[in-house]
């Protein structure tokens, strides 16, 4: 039996954070899409064609400390409006959420594109300041030399990119439920994510 959870939202909104701590609490395996996106992103930064990049990828072998930068994510960003690169990149998403053990995938467009049928379907948002200064202190805390106006730049940057594109646009699913975090703590965060996916586990009986 498959059990999807689909949480997308735009940039530093915390999908990452709940992403983990729900595949924990339910015992899923967690995919971050985004890192996938960022590979590719860092091979384009490296000279290679980036459709090529994408296709020739191994998920499996993912240096996710190398691909956490700011200009990683312009670049994964850039990358990610073009058709050629989300089409390489579908299969192994869509059979990774299709595990028999159940998962969650964070990204932008799981709950539209990749898993339309998921199970539980999270948007996951907060204000761009808000945003902004989590993944600053984030990143600061691992030593990247950036400040607060630089990483609130990044995010809104992302946010006007990946809004715009055409393929597979950052976009709620119609049923999604939409969790702001602008005011939350991320226990207040958690506990709504989990409740909901309760909620949906018990509808399954
Ligand atoms: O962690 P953060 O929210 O900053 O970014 P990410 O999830 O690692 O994604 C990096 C970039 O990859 C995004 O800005 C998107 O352009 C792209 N992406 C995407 O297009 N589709 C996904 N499913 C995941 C990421």
């Amino acid at each position: 039996m498959s059990f999807a959870v689909a949480i997308d939202g735009p940039a530093a909104a915390g999908k990452g954070t709940i992403a983990k701590a729900v595949a924990a609490r339910f015992g899923l395996a967690h995919l971050d899409t985004g890192l996938l996106y960022r590979a590719v992103g860092a091979r384009e930064l490296e000279g290679q064609d980036p459709v090529e990049a994408a296709l020739s990828l191994n998920p499996e072998e993912l240096d996710e400390s190398r691909l956490r930068t700011p200009e990683v994510a312009q670049a994964a960003s850039r990358v990610a409006s073009q058709p050629e690169v989300r089409a390489a990149l579908v299969d192994f998403q869509r059979a990774f959420a299709a595990r028999s053990g159940g998962a969650v995938l964070d990204g932008r467009d799981i709950g539209t594109v990749i898993c339309p049928d998921a199970a539980v379907k999270l948007f996951v948002t907060a204000s761009p300041a808000t945003r902004a200064r989590r993944r600053f202190l984030e990143l600061s805390a691992k030593g990247h030399a950036v400040t607060e106006a630089e990483v609130l730049a990044d995010v809104e940057a992302r946010d006007a990119r990946d809004s715009g594109r055409v393929a597979a646009p950052l976009l709620a699913a119609e049923d999604a439920v939409v969790l702001d975090t602008s005011e939350m703590s991320i226990e207040e965060a958690l506990a709504a994510a989990v409740a909901v996916i309760e909620a949906a586990l018990e509808g399954r009986g």
